[in-house]
């Protein structure tokens, strides 16, 4: 986001899960165990534990995203015929040891130098969230981490954005999203937030109601010159 477009801002809210943290760092660890299918089996772990997220709050039927997670793990690893419990177990392990993005580390520091708040709103269930904040050394960085869990449904509900407005004591418009995933950005913006896509895969636009502000392909760019 240009300097010009952050002086009204007073925080940066981050998607956690592909926006700060490389879900697929998880099998790459385990890419020999896997074989050919690793890569099939991450996406579609992914694209399932989202689908999950949307349909238990469709069904109002909500558990929490490690639940969620392990469910679309179970259901990844069972259409790719594995069966292995020790493997399944270190690819959850796994989700708690993320990788971050490179620039990660760089881009929040730099906000926090300009003075701006810098908070994390996610899916994740606050266990989950501590963990790979902690074990990816970004604790200094990240003033406030908000769960979905405090709200019981999943983004992209109204509520989950509200929530960072409460805890933050600002409103929408003084409040910079973040996210990589193109419907999360759009959950945002139809909350008011003033949304960043981080448009890493080089995705259409969603054709949804709604639109971020700023699309860029990495989070430096966002955060404007060093
Ligand atoms: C999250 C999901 C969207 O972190 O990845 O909320």
């Amino acid at each position: 986001m240009p300097a010009t477009r952050l002086q009204d801002i007073r925080a940066c809210v981050f998607d956690a899960y592909g926006t700060l943290f490389d879900v697929h760092s998880a099998v790459g660890k385990f890419r020999p165990r896997l074989g050919d299918a690793a890569d099939r089996v991450s996406a579609l772990w992914r694209t399932k534990q989202l689908e999950y997220t949307w349909l238990r709050s469709l069904m109002r039927h909500h558990a929490d995203f490690w639940q969620v997670t392990g469910d679309a793990l179970d259901y990844a690893l069972d259409t790719f015929g594995i069966s292995d419990s020790a493997l399944r177990r270190d690819l959850m392990d796994a989700y708690l040891h993320l990788e971050c993005y490179p620039d990660v580390h760089d881009t929040l520091a730099r906000l926090k130098r300009g003075g701006l708040a810098t908070a994390i709103l996610s899916n994740g269930s606050p266990a989950m969230l501590a963990a790979v904040v902690e074990n990816t050394g970004l604790g200094d960085l990240v003033d406030l981490i908000l769960s979905v869990e405090e709200v019981g449904v999943y983004k992209p509900d109204p509520r989950v954005y509200h929530l960072a407005m409460e805890r933050l004591g600002l409103k929408a418009q003084a409040i910079a999203f973040i996210s990589s995933n193109g419907w999360d950005a759009v959950g945002a913006a139809a909350c008011g937030l003033r949304v960043a896509w981080i448009n890493r895969a080089g995705q259409r636009r969603e054709r949804l109601p709604f639109a971020p502000e700023m699309e860029v392909r990495t989070l430096g760019e966002m955060a404007g010159p060093p």
